[in-house]
């Protein structure tokens, strides 16, 4: 009888395909030891001297020190974004503006590989989406806007739009290159000037953006990027030269600002929390629902304002919506961020993790049935592993707060009038997402859930065309699309 060949390791089907390590190369990218504040077209160094660490969270490991901005220098920037209004952008003629912001658009498609890798390096989130979804979009919405700049006379006809000024713009750690995109180019589209601050955990992508902004010879001081925390961020809401305020991040701050300048004539757009109600009904396409629900949870670490982060699944269906889900949750790869196989990276800090981790504590006190994926976690390095909680309740915690991570609470409906309660029972109305073959049940909901984004047979899609934004606490103002130039005009 002939020997079987035992050499040849069959293939384990239940826990998916074994993936030979494919990690991205980080030789072509370069970076600073020492990061400074880019302020009037050049990298100065804070008053006070004061710099902090910004970590891989993967690696739990030192990438630089970035300069931490006080009020002083927060007033050096606004000053010099206020010079560069007067006298230079403001009067520009609009088609000069464009080629820009044209420019800036093209040259982060150039470095795009520098600023992929960089972004997953310092935020943990996996390559693929730096590289696929992150950085193209944001050369997208500096392309977009730069094709508005000199036509906003069409887009608000006899209604003479003018720029505010100086715009200060504070943005999160969960998209930082495209936030700032989002931030940086419908402003410059108007006419005005920029003093914006990243997050403190990843503030590289914006830091290689104003070597770039320096590099694309747009005129100093129309962009000035400060760094630091909290204190920085207050330092611009509160400075008097600042005409408008962008902000998007926690609830919480989000309220504290706008109690903060209350009585000022200050500008004021946010975009808060979110806690999304994705609702699955029985006709739907349910391979694709499942594809959509793991899209719209485990999608960059579920650090996503819109993440689906409340299922919603019609009764008949239930349970084989969660098997499938479960199954495909074992296919998921946890760890290295840097990898392109990888699916879910690194949490953004341990704060954050911590966040997470009570939720799931949470979760489990009150009584839900959690689900988590058999992956092992990377030794070092915040991770995660994607959570189901099975027979969520309208009333637990989990349902109701923003966790910000990869946890799904899971609920059953049985008529739509009841789906719709439940999903617009909520403080946050940021985004919503239904599956179905029905063209009229989408039209039913889309009129009737309170969300500013909803997605239909599919989740997490993206557009600068298209606006974003929310009701009630998850803030208003919208981004992207006409509707985000408003924002930054007066009429
Ligand atoms: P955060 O709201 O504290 O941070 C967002 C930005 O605001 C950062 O640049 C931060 O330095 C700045 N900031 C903090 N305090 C400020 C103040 N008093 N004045 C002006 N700027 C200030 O958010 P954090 O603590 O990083 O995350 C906490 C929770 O917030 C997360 O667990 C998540 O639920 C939510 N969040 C929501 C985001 C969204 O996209 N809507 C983004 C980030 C966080
Ligand atoms: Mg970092």
């Amino acid at each position: 009888m002939k020997k079987k060949n035992t050499s040849v390791k069959p293939l384990n089907f239940t826990s998916g395909w074994e993936y030979a390590p494919a990690p991205e190369s980080a030789d072509h990218i370069h970076l600073e030891k020492q990061y400074e504040l880019f302020i009037d077209g050049k990298f100065v160094k804070p008053g006070k001297g004061k710099y902090f660490d910004t970590i891989n969270p993967a690696t739990e490991k030192k990438i630089a020190s970035v300069a931490e901005a006080d009020e002083q220098d927060v007033a050096k920037a606004v000053s010099a974004a206020r010079k560069a209004y007067d006298k230079v952008w403001g009067r520009m003629p609009a088609p000069e503006r464009a080629k820009y912001i044209f420019r800036i658009a093209r040259m982060i498609q150039e470095r795009s590989r520098e600023f992929a890798v960089i972004e997953t390096m310092d935020g943990g989130k996996p390559i693929r989406e730096s590289r696929d979804i992150d950085i193209p979009l944001a050369a997208n919405h500096f392309f977009y806007y730069a094709g508005w700049a000199d036509k906003l006379n069409y887009a608000f006809p006899n209604q003479q739009p003018a720029p505010l000024g100086v715009a200060g713009q504070i943005i999160p750690w969960n998209f930082p290159l495209l936030m700032a995109a989002w931030k940086i180019a419908p402003a410059l589209a108007t006419g005005n000037t920029v003093v914006l601050k990243p997050a403190e955990t990843t503030p590289l992508t914006a830091l290689k953006l104003a070597e770039l902004i320096r590099d694309s010879g747009l005129p100093d001081g129309v962009v000035n990027i400060v760094t630091g925390a909290g204190r920085t961020g207050a330092a611009i809401v509160g400075h008097p030269g600042i005409d408008k305020i962008a902000f998007t991040g926690s609830t919480d701050v989000g309220k504290l600002i706008q109690k903060s300048i209350a009585g000022t004539d200050k500008k004021l757009t946010l975009e808060l929390g979110g806690k999304a109600a994705h609702i699955i009904f029985e006709d739907a396409p349910i391979n694709q629902a499942v594809e959509g629900i793991v899209n719209g949870i485990f999608f960059n670490q579920g650090h996503v304002c819109c993440a689906g982060s409340r299922l919603f699944v019609q009764e008949s269906v239930a349970d084989m919506v969660i098997q499938k889900l479960k199954d495909r949750m074992e296919t998921l790869i946890v760890g290295d961020p840097m990898d392109k196989n990888t699916d879910i990276g690194a949490i953004n800090s341990k704060e954050q993790l911590q966040t997470i981790l009570k939720y799931i504590e949470i979760g489990k006190n009150e009584g839900g049935e959690i689900y988590q994926s058999s992956c092992a976690l990377p030794g070092k390095g915040y991770f995660c592993k994607p959570t189901l909680f099975l027979n969520s309740s309208q009333s637990h915690r989990i349902v109701q707060e923003e966790i910000f991570g990869p946890v799904l609470t899971i609920q059953t409906f049985r008529t739509i009038e009841e789906v719709i309660e439940k999903a617009n029972n909520i403080p946050y109305g940021l985004s919503a997402g239904v599956w179905t073959d029905k063209g009229s049940k989408i039209f039913n909901l889309t009129s009737r859930l309170r969300a500013g984004v909803i997605w239909a047979n599919t989740y997490n899609k993206f557009d600068p065309a298209s606006p974003f934004g929310g009701y009630k606490e998850s803030g208003f103002g919208r981004e992207g699309g006409l509707h985000g130039l408003m924002p930054y005009l007066k009429f």
